[in-house]
């Protein structure tokens, strides 16, 4: 193993996708079997003690490919040199909160984190925002961080890229790993988009699209689109908390692909800044369908857009442009 270690910043490190995504970075789930890692964990001094039981766990499981925990409280000292920054750091929303107090907090706490981020992270550091509002914190973490690349901000819709993965292959009873190529449009929230129009399923007798398989358009168009979208609201109620295994296991999926990059003739959904591409407004974070070589994501081009995925698309980039100008007015 003569890899040099990467040092990978996880900040909410001591909350519940913490929890589950550090073994999974330190097994070798983001990065691969023979990437050592150095682990470093970030949270508020509330949460201290129970972030250095995260860190005497890691010692116990005596990991093979973790090289080392850096477990603080200080923002400078966890974004010290860091190569991956998983930002899952934020503020819950309790009860009797409304939407722009959450907003304000989150956004508050992005744009300190993109300063540290900027100053001390390694070049290159490539940044995936999980808390949320996920799209607009990225956007923040973006504008107070100037010297970072937009190319290297990035936010999760990969989650509900998956669920949609999940749903089509539990309507067929075909396994996960031969559904491919959803695609989850906009932002991660219930206005999101997600669209199976280019989606394929392997079967014994080749690749078909999912429309073709499933035959019921009407189903596609309307509970399958609102499952997905509203799968985190049903985690919450299930649980009580919401998802934290499937979120932490999106972020590694997120991680590696980009990394790694996508297998052949497939793409992945991830939230990146707008190009203006498919007609979408510059200066969102807005989910695409994206495909990564060589540590680069480009969004794949050229895609048909009928009429009912278009008003769809509208819809939930409407919502980022709302949700911009309200994180705008926190911070001023
Ligand atoms: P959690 O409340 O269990 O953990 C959040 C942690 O962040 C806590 O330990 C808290 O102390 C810490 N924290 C708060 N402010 C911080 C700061 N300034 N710096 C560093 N740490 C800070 O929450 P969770 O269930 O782990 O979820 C984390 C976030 O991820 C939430 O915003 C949630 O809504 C979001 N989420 C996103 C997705 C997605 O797909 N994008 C999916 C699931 C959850
Ligand atoms: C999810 O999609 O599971 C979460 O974003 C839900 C939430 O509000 O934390």
């Amino acid at each position: 193993m003569a890899e040099k270690p990467v040092r990978i910043l996880v900040t909410g490190a001591a909350g519940q996708i913490g929890y589950a995504i550090v073994p999974m970075i330190a097994k070798g789930i983001m990065l691969g079997p023979d990437q050592p890692v150095i682990l470093h964990l970030l949270d508020i001094e509330p949460a201290a003690e129970s972030l250095n039981g995260v860190k005497m766990e890691l010692i116990d499981a005596a990991f093979p490919l973790l090289k080392g925990v850096v477990a603080t409280t200080d923002v400078v000292e966890a974004c010290e040199d860091v190569n991956i920054a998983v930002m899952i750091g934020g503020f819950p929303r309790k009860e009797g909160m409304e939407r722009k107090d959450v907003m304000s907090k989150n956004v508050s706490i992005y744009k300190a984190q993109a300063s540290a981020l900027e100053e001390h992270a390694a070049a290159g550091c490539k940044v995936l925002v999980v808390a949320n509002p996920a799209n607009t914190n990225a956007l923040i973490l973006k504008e107070f961080a100037p010297s970072i690349p937009e190319k290297n901000i990035t936010c999760l819709t990969r989650l509900d890229h998956n669920r949609a993965l999940g749903q089509i292959s539990e309507r067929l009873n075909a396994h996960v790993s031969n559904v491919k190529n959803v695609i989850i449009w906009g932002n991660h929230s219930s206005t999101q988009y997600p669209d199976i129009n280019h989606a394929t399923v392997t079967t014994s007798s080749g690749e078909k699209p999912v429309r073709e398989l499933v035959s019921d358009d009407h189903w596609l168009n309307t509970e399958f689109i609102t499952t997905v979208q509203q799968r985190g609201a049903a985690i919450i109620r299930a649980r009580k908390l919401s998802s934290a295994l499937s979120a932490a296991s999106a972020a590694c999926d997120h991680i590696r692909d980009w990394v790694l990059g996508t297998p052949k003739g497939t793409w992945v959904s991830m939230g990146v800044y707008s190009d203006g591409s498919y007609g979408i407004q510059p200066g969102l974070f807005y989910s695409f369908p994206v495909r990564c070589e060589k540590g680069q994501w480009s969004i794949v081009q050229g895609l048909k857009i009928d009429e009912f995925s278009r008003a769809k698309m509208d819809a939930t980039a409407k919502e980022l442009i709302e949700e911009k100008s309200l994180a705008y007015s926190c911070l001023n």
